[in-house]
């Protein structure tokens, strides 16, 4: 039997828990997703060992999963809409039953797992691939059942998780899903899309003085890129835009490295965690890319730390949640500075929340080494506004929320071992759920 990682990666080694363990890891992890996949000189994606069967004409990918892969999913529908236009559901696997009649042959549905065991993503798989429905898998564990239904996809390679909170192979999800994104970009002249595919550079903000009357000859609402796909949905040549990938996602290990020695941040995290230990419930908000790090935040704080915590756009906090801010509730901020559009609305969010006395715990990007003045000033309000900033580093949107993600994994560890709490063995909590 063939063991897909190392047996030292089964050892604690010098840390005091595995999750611990796993979250310093994951530079090292995605480096092992991307590894054989990318090219070694930046310059390009080779992809493989990646055979997925796209349906001919492609009206939608639909993700499958549970817990944090779900989240993961979240990110990859975000990147694979913003750089390809091709539509994307995230399904949560457990209420696939009652969502999957609305999917047919022209969809593509792929289960994200780590364990590739989790009984109700196994049985939402089953049931498109009982429909006839193209199936793939993004799992880690070779040869797992989710894996062998599949037939057709991704590992992950990220090694062995063994904390239950999942961690490493949270960023190799998205690691994997920046790659799959890759591979659509390269098939994309070849793939038929389904509905209007609008070029992103198309200012949607600008206000259009009347609705278009509908043209009584329009094509038909499926086409092919025909003349072939030169230019990607951002209007950057194909061929350099997936360069643009491939170099940051090599540059990611380093950078992810640098948040996880930054002492600076550490520092900042044991503020936060003095802060937090004793609250009963905390908000995480996040835009765009940021809402599904919002999410995974606070998935991460419920399950390790045992803080009610609510993840939610931050755009949406004024329908309802807002109500709950007073000075005894701790928000956090996932605000991206490489979207500006995002960065102003956000800098609005965090307005209203601070004037309300909620206290605001920031996690952002691109600080120091932004070079626009107005998001520079945006950045000043951000810091100004926030009782705790951690400042990771700039990297291409893609990869952002692995960087995102992991002062508030160690947020939630810090603040489990503060009160006591094994995080590798989180109440009520199982690795792999094998039942429905
Ligand atoms: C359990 C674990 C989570 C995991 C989820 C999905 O709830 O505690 O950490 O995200 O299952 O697991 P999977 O193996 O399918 O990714």
């Amino acid at each position: 039997v063939k063991i897909p990682f190392s047996l030292d990666e089964l050892e604690l080694g010098n840390y005091p828990h595995y999750m611990l363990k796993e979250i310093y890891e994951q530079p090292v992890a995605v480096q092992r997703t991307y590894s054989g996949r990318i090219g070694p000189t930046h310059k390009s994606a080779n992809l493989l060992d990646i055979k997925i069967t796209l349906p001919p004409q492609l009206n939608s990918i639909v993700f499958l999963a549970c817990g944090t892969s779900y989240y993961a999913s979240q990110i990859g529908k975000y990147i694979i809409e913003r750089e390809t236009h091709i539509p994307v559901r995230c399904e949560y696997a457990s209420e696939f039953l009652t969502s999957a009649r609305l999917f047919n042959r022209q969809d593509l549905v792929i289960a994200i797992s780590q364990s590739g065991e989790t009984a109700d993503t196994r049985e939402a798989l089953l049931i498109a691939k009982r429909k006839g429905i193209e199936v793939a898998g993004l799992v880690n564990v070779v040869g797992s059942q989710i894996a062998r239904i599949a037939g057709q996809g991704m590992y992950l390679h990220c090694g062995a998780e063994i904390g239950v909170a999942s961690t490493k192979a949270f960023a190799c999800q998205v690691a994997a899903l920046i790659i799959f994104m890759l591979y659509l970009k390269k098939h994309l002249s070849s793939i038929r899309v389904s509905g209007d595919i609008t070029p992103a550079h198309t200012p949607l903000l600008e206000p259009s003085p009347s609705f278009p009357s509908p043209q009584p000859n329009q094509p038909s609402s499926s086409r092919l890129f025909d003349p072939p796909v030169t230019k990607d949905v951002n209007g950057q040549p194909l061929e350099e835009s997936i360069v643009r990938v491939c170099s940051a996602l090599r540059d990611l290990p380093v950078l992810m490295q640098h948040v996880l020695s930054n002492t600076t941040t550490m520092s900042t995290i044991d503020e936060i965690v003095a802060f937090m230990k004793d609250r009963k419930s905390a908000i995480f908000l996040g835009r765009g890319i940021g809402y599904p790090v919002a999410l995974e935040g606070a998935l991460k704080m419920k399950e390790i730390s045992y803080i009610h915590a609510e993840g939610y756009p931050a755009g949406e906090v004024k329908h309802g949640p807002i109500a709950l801010i007073d000075e005894d509730m701790p928000v956090f901020f996932i605000v991206s500075a490489s979207d500006s559009v995002v960065l102003t609305k956000i800098v609005n969010n965090m307005e209203e929340i601070s004037t309300r006395g909620g206290k605001i715990i920031t996690v952002t990007d691109c600080e120091p080494t932004n070079s626009d003045e107005k998001v520079q000033a945006q950045l000043k309000r951000v810091r100004s506004i926030s009782a705790y900033t951690i400042s990771v580093p700039c990297s291409d949107l893609c990869c952002s929320p692995i960087l995102f993600t992991i002062p508030l994994q160690l947020i939630a560890y810090r603040i489990a071992v503060e009160k006591g709490i094994n995080p590798d063995r989180p109440r009520n909590l199982a690795k792999s759920v094998t039942v429905e």
